[in-house]
């Protein structure tokens, strides 16, 4: 089902264009360094005749907009600017910046333009969708969470004390700049987030681009050469595939995306969406809960969970719910955090399981007795 290998850069260039391809949702994702100066140039060759506005967050805003809006000169209509973190992912914060979208003066010929992490692009993406009944989206994603992961397949979202992206819609973007010099302002701790997601297409479809990571994380983490550029490429390739295949999350195919995301959600929501827990450490103890669980059943050799602990221990991400600072939840509570994420049909839990590196599948039954004795376990794990 995933496109095998890893991307290489177009030589020359320094930079790679992945086709999404949707019908006439189709747009381009490109990847290199110091798009954010050639951004106005990009935006008017696909969507001439469109002005823009700006919605980031007040960090991204502080190191990047002065050049961003330069690059967009008089196209820009103006910004507007959200508090950072995940708390901005809410009704309240959504008011607000379609209210101020609105003064701007965008219309619906116009496009909003998303630059920030995650939390900036599935708020602005929400926000596009909705205002005037939806205009147009440029993602420029900032963080490599954002660049791997949340500014292509066209999901948006807030999030409500009910749980996470429960208020959304499909919004596809017009265009995605990937601009991986941005990366170098990155905290690491955010930047190792983010790896969780880049790490996550090898453990779900794609064995030899995990055990290329394998190889290649400390280029990765430091920057160093071209496997970073690499590593980001594959992993939008895979997300394009899967998107491709199935773009509503209607025959399975993109649930696989969804690896590690039931165990982490319910995991964030119990450290209440704060830095005590960021997006991707939450998967990658929810990626390492998957595998385990699999093995446990026996679908999946224990030594492929040995690989995935090392590699977690290598990168410096958390992989045990011991792991998450301030108090451990108890199995009932993370089982009733879990049922209140999207994959719950009739009363079922499903989760995505794996039988090995690079194979996951939906299981759409899991068996209630067999998931809490194995929570109970891991929760008392030290
Ligand atoms: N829509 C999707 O398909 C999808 C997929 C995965 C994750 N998500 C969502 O993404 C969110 C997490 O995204 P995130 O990890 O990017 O978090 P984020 O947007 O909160 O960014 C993390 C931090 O990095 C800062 N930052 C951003 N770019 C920077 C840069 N270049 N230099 C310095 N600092 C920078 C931000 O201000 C923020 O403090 C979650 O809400 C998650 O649900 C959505
Ligand atoms: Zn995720």
């Amino acid at each position: 089902m995933m496109r095998k290998g890893l991307a290489v850069l177009a030589p020359g260039t320094g930079e790679t264009t992945i086709g999404v391809k949707l019908g006439e949702r189709s747009y381009d994702i490109v990847i290199g360094k110091h798009l954010l100066d050639g951004a106005g140039t990009r935006i008017v060759a696909t969507l001439p005749g469109a002005r823009c506005a700006v919605v980031s967050d007040a960090t991204v805003a502080a190191l990047y907009m002065e050049r961003l809006k330069a690059s967009l000169g008089k196209l820009c209509l103006g910004d507007v600017v959200v508090a950072p973190g995940e708390p901005s992912k809410s009704f309240p914060v959504l008011a607000k910046v379609c209210e101020r979208l609105l003064k701007l003066g965008v219309e619906r010929g116009d496009v909003v333009v998303a630059f920030g992490g995650g939390v900036v692009g599935d708020l602005a993406g929400f926000a596009a969708s909705i205002l005037r009944r939806g205009v147009r989206l440029v993602q420029i994603p900032t963080t490599l969470l954002a660049q791997v992961d949340s500014s292509v397949g066209g999901k948006t979202g807030i999030d409500t004390p009910q749980g996470k992206n429960l208020i959304g819609t499909f919004h596809q973007p017009s265009l995605v700049l990937a601009d991986i010099s941005v990366l170098e302002t990155l905290a690491p701790r955010d930047f190792r987030s983010g790896y969780a997601e880049v790490m996550k297409y090898g453990l779900l479809g794609d064995a030899p681009f995990f055990a290329w990571l394998e190889e290649h994380w400390p280029q990765i983490l430091s920057g160093k050469g071209e496997a970073r550029a690499s590593a980001i490429a594959t992993s939008c390739r895979a997300k394009t595939a899967i998107v491709e295949a199935d773009e509503r999350e209607e025959s399975g195919t993109r649930a696989l995306l969804n690896l590690g995301h039931t165990f982490g959600h319910a995991l964030e929501a119990f450290a209440g969406y704060s830095d005590r827990l960021l997006h991707g450490e939450a998967i990658a103890i929810g990626m390492r809960l998957a595998f385990s669980f699999s093995a446990e059943q026996g679908l999946c050799p224990a030594s492929d969970v040995n690989r995935i602990e090392a590699h977690l221990v290598h990168v410096g991400l958390p992989g045990r719910i011991a792991d998450i600072p301030g108090g451990l939840p108890t199995p009932d509570e993370l089982l009733q955090l879990m049922a209140q994420d999207k994959k719950v049909k009739g009363g079922r839990l499903a989760l995505v399981l794996v039988r090995g590196i690079g194979q996951a599948f939906v299981e759409p039954d899991i068996p209630m007795n067999r998931l809490r004795a194995f929570l109970k376990r891991e929760c008392a794990a030290s």
